[in-house]
């Protein structure tokens, strides 16, 4: 044997080659859309992979070593339309790298150290929108050789060592330019003649990013007559001097959307005061963002003064803690207070305000009641609310209402039918506490509602009429309830609009055959997550527009043929995965459905069989319908052998003695006779045959030696077994007795029935009938087969003459002599035979 360590060192080489040979042939890519989109993220490229279909539209190379691009690199694949090269390390790339990419829309060129872009590095790319350039040791926007990119729409430099802000002359080419990002450089002053550009070009949507440059000084007037979609000016200030200095630098910019603020992790300010946002009275806002800034624990509200008349102000993350009542004055149609740690919430009365946003609020329970008589859009969600009443236009002070969000809150009493919210077309209360929902038909008023979810608010549904009034209703969402008796009852009747239902986790058991009858434009129901134990489609019979039925882990084990006859005829997604199929015989019906069925079923290769335990986790479509037509003939199989053993153990018990002689004839077969005949009699015969028959025979010459039960039987035998030991096997022939009292006998009906079988079994036996008095025919008719016989065989009859009785004992020895083994004792007996022969015939 070869040693281990030989063994080992053969192995392993071996292994690493095959390995090696693996890696080779290994297609690196991923295909995420066949002849479309390919990911090879990080599988250690050094050049372009060959083996991409030209077709392909999506490349993502990024985290692979290329390091160096040649020109023509893509010249395979003139279809791109994305391609990622995140990362690759690369250094170079050559003029015309990316030629005959044409359709080329978005190209990422992140996180590489490209040492030197030479002016036509980008040639080619007649189609580019999106360019994003982050981390590329990009110094200054003057040499960024982008001047071509005419179709260019966003421009991502952020991340790199821009020190300049100059919009260089090349941006006039750039007239689709949308987005430009210089975040994270190293911008610290704007001059007006940087923006000299933008009053040449009518770049009027373009939305500028220059968060995270420390950025110490505007020139007032920079931005003076320049309109911008979107300005970020986000952590960009040291302290308040610089901040307010360059909001006021920024005057005469008329801009739709300025952000400011810091971010979570980037803090500079370490105060903020009410004077810091005054610049902003010279600049045209429309909307107004802020977000994460320190210290802005601000009593005084006169810091929004200058933004009394934008449209929308958002505030995320801010300190506002005891906010004071915004000014009547405020012409803010769109408020969004966003983790503001307000305590308690403001007291709002703002005439122009339609929508207001105030959600993780963490430090107050309840609300002061609005007055926002515009008000048609609230959102109320995630804060830690408990509403004593629930909810009516006094609440709010608004009768506009359409949206109302009070998800994610704590208990909401439901006491105030919406009196004056009959606007309202979208409610949701998802995961909040309703109380008193059971008292009375809690949406009565809302005929317009198209949008309810009251998914996961704990409602346990006794009261019917809970949905009563809502006309309008598209959609319904109460996953997460339950039922009185997990009993789906007719609670839908007035939704004669509904399209889409939520019923998931509501532990139903059970659903009312009429429950969906009135739902006649529903497209989709979802009843996944109960505890129904079959499909039953007749409570879908009328949904005509049904498209998909979702009752994914629930209990089901199989359905009833006639359970599945009521398919709505336009449902096209059917999605039964996770349930508990039986995949038994007894369900077979149901499987083969399943089988029929697969086209509508939603992944029926994951449906899964639960029981048997050995079909346990196995697809249902791998239940083969052959092994219950195997099983069929194994039952029958086994019901016929147990019908023929008992069969046979009946006839085996009906005929036991005859099968005892049958055993006796196997075991006896060779052996002498001991008796001359066995004589069947019946006791009531007795007497004759003592008188008689013994003494003629056995007295006579010869003599014969005859078998009678009541001297030759050996006692303490079961008398059967002497009538075939001692009686049959060991006799050469049978004497029947018959009588008129042997005829109804059953016992010796019984041994003359055995005899019949040992006449039949050993061919030199026969059986002498000996008529003892005229039976009579009607009698012996009754034994069919001894009648039979009778009539067939001759048969010797007892006489009381002397002449009868003498030809009777001569016919009887002969008979008896007939087989009889020669015996020299016997010699006088042939002598007897001539003699008796003579005178018989
Ligand atoms: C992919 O492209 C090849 C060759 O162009 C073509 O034979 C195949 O059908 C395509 N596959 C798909 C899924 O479009
Ligand atoms: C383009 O593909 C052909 C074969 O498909 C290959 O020989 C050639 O090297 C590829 N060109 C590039 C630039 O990869
Ligand atoms: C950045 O580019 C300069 C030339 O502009 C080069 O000298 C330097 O090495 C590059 N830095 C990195 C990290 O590649
Ligand atoms: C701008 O476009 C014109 C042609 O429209 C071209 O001649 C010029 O070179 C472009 N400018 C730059 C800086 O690429
Ligand atoms: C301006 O750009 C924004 C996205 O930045 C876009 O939503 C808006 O529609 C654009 N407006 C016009 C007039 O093109
Ligand atoms: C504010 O920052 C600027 C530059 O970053 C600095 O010159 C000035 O002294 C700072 N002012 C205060 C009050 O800290
Ligand atoms: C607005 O700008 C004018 C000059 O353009 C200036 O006098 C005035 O102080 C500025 N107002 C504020 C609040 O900065
Ligand atoms: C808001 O608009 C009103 C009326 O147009 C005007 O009087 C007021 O000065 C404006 N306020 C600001 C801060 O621009
Ligand atoms: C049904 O609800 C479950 C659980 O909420 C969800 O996962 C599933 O996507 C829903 N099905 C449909 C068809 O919306
Ligand atoms: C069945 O579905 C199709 C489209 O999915 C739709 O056009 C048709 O109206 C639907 N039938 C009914 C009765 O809603
Ligand atoms: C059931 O299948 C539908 C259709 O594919 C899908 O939307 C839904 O999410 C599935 N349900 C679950 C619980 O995954
Ligand atoms: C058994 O399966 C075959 C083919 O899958 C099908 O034709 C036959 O109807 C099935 N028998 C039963 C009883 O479902």
């Amino acid at each position: 044997m070869m040693p281990v360590s030989r063994l080992a060192g053969a192995l392993i080489p071996a292994m690493t080659f095959l390995s090696y040979l693996r890696v080779e042939s290994w297609e690196p890519c991923v295909e995420v859309i066949p002849n479309i989109s390919y990911r090879c993220m990080e599988v250690n490229l050094y050049k372009i992979p060959d083996n991409i279909p030209s077709s392909a539209k999506n490349l993502d190379l990024s985290f692979n070593p290329l390091r160096h691009l040649g020109s023509h690199s893509f010249s395979n694949f003139s279809e791109l339309q994305v391609l990622d090269l995140s990362r690759c390390e690369i250094q170079i790339i050559e003029d015309g790298a990316y030629w005959g990419l044409n359709h080329l829309f978005t190209l990422i060129l992140t996180g590489n150290p490209i040492q030197h872009l030479a002016l036509g590095t980008f040639f080619g790319l007649s189609g580019l929108q999106k360019l994003v350039a982050v981390e590329i040791n990009l110094t200054s926007l003057e040499d960024f050789p982008i001047g071509h990119l005419k179709t260019l729409k966003e421009l991502n430099v952020a991340h790199n060592s821009i020190h300049s802000f100059k919009l260089p002359e090349y941006f006039s080419n750039l007239s689709n330019l949308e987005h430009l990002d210089l975040s994270n450089n190293q911008i610290r002053n704007i001059f007006r003649k940087d923006l000299q550009i933008l009053h040449q070009i009518p770049l009027l949507n373009l939305s500028l990013d220059l968060s995270l440059n420390m950025i110490d000084f505007i020139q007032p007037g920079a931005f003076k007559e320049i309109r911008l979609h979107k300005l970020t000016l986000r952590s960009n200030f040291d302290n308040m001097t610089v901040m307010k200095m360059c909001i006021q630098g920024l005057a005469g910019l008329e801009v739709h959307q300025l952000v400011m603020g810091e971010f979570k992790n980037e803090r500079n300010l370490d105060r903020f005061d009410k004077s810091a946002l005054e610049g902003l009275c010279n600049l045209t806002i429309e909307e107004f963002r802020m977000a994460y800034v320190s210290d802005f624990s601000s009593h005084d509200i006169d810091v929004f003064n200058c933004l009394a008349n934008v449209s929308a102000v958002s505030l995320v993350s801010l300190n506002l803690n005891e906010l004071e009542r915004f000014p009547e004055d405020y012409r803010w149609q769109s408020l969004e207070l966003v983790n503001c740690k307000l305590q308690p919430f403001p007291a709002l009365a703002l005439s122009s305000l339609k929508r207001f946003v105030l959600t993780a609020n963490k430090n107050s329970n309840t609300i002061v009641e609005f007055k926002l008589p515009s008000l048609e859009f609230l959102d109320l969600s995630g804060n830690v609310l408990s509403l004593r009443g629930c909810c009516s236009q006094s609440d709010f002070g608004t009768t506009k209402l359409k949206y109302l969000d009070l998800s994610f809150n704590n208990v909401i009493v439901m006491n105030s039918n919406f009196l004056g919210l009959e606007q309202l077309k979208h409610l949701d209360f998802r995961y909040s506490t309703l109380k008193h929902v059971n008292d009375f038909p809690p949406f009565l008023s809302l005929t317009k509602l198209l949008y309810l979810d009251i998914s996961h608010t704990h409602i346990h549904v006794v009261f019917h009429g809970i949905f009563l009034g809502l006309y309008s209703l598209k959609v319904l969402k109460m996953a997460g309830n339950s039922f009185q008796d997990n009993f789906l009852p007719d609670i839908f009747t007035d939704l004669t609009d509904l399209i889409f239902l939520d019923l998931s986790y509501c532990q139903l058991e059970q659903v009312s055959r009429g429950a969906f009858d009135s739902l006649l434009r529903l497209q989709v129901i979802n009843m996944s997550s109960n505890n129904l134990l079959s499909l039953d489609t007749l409570p879908f019979k009328y949904l005509h527009s049904l498209q998909v039925l979702d009752c994914s882990f629930n209990h089901i084990v199989a359905s009833k043929v006639q359970e599945l006859q009521h398919l709505p005829s336009n449902l096209t997604l059917l999605n039964l995965t996770q349930n508990d199929f039986a995949c038994i015989c007894e369900h077979q019906s149901f499987l083969q459905w399943v089988k029929d069925q697969r086209q509508l079923l939603v992944e029926v290769e994951q449906m899964v069989c639960a029981t048997p335990s050995d079909m346990h986790g196995r697809p249902v479509l791998s239940f083969r319908n052959t092994t219950c037509q195997m099983s069929k003939t194994v039952i029958s199989a086994s019901v016929l052998s147990v019908f023929i053993v008992s069969l046979m153990l009946v006839l085996a018990y009906k005929f036991y003695f005859h099968l005892m002689l049958l055993a006796g004839c196997r075991r006896y077969g060779g052996g002498e006779c001991t008796y001359d005949a066995f004589v069947i009699y019946s006791s009531q015969d007795e007497d004759w045959v003592r008188n008689e028959l013994v003494k003629n025979l056995e007295e006579g010459v010869p003599p014969f030696q005859l078998c009678l039960h009541y001297r030759d039987f050996i006692p303490g035998v079961a008398i059967a077994a002497n009538i075939i030991q001692e009686g049959f096997h060991k006799s050469r022939k049978v004497i029947v007795v018959v009588s008129q009292h042997f005829i109804q006998s059953r016992w010796c009906i019984f041994e003359y029935e055995i005899a019949q079988t040992w006449q039949f079994l050993s061919s030199h036996a026969g059986i002498i009938f000996i008529i003892l008095q005229k039976v009579e025919k009607s009698l012996l008719r009754q034994q069919v087969e001894l009648y039979r016989l009778l009539n067939r065989n001759t048969y010797l009859e007892w006489e009381d003459s002397v002449l009868g009785k003498h030809i009777f004992w001569r016919r009887l020895r002969k008979a008896l002599l007939a087989g009889k083994p020669w015996n020299p004792e016997g010699t006088a007996d042939a002598e007897n035979n001539q003699l008796e022969a003579t005178t018989f015939t």
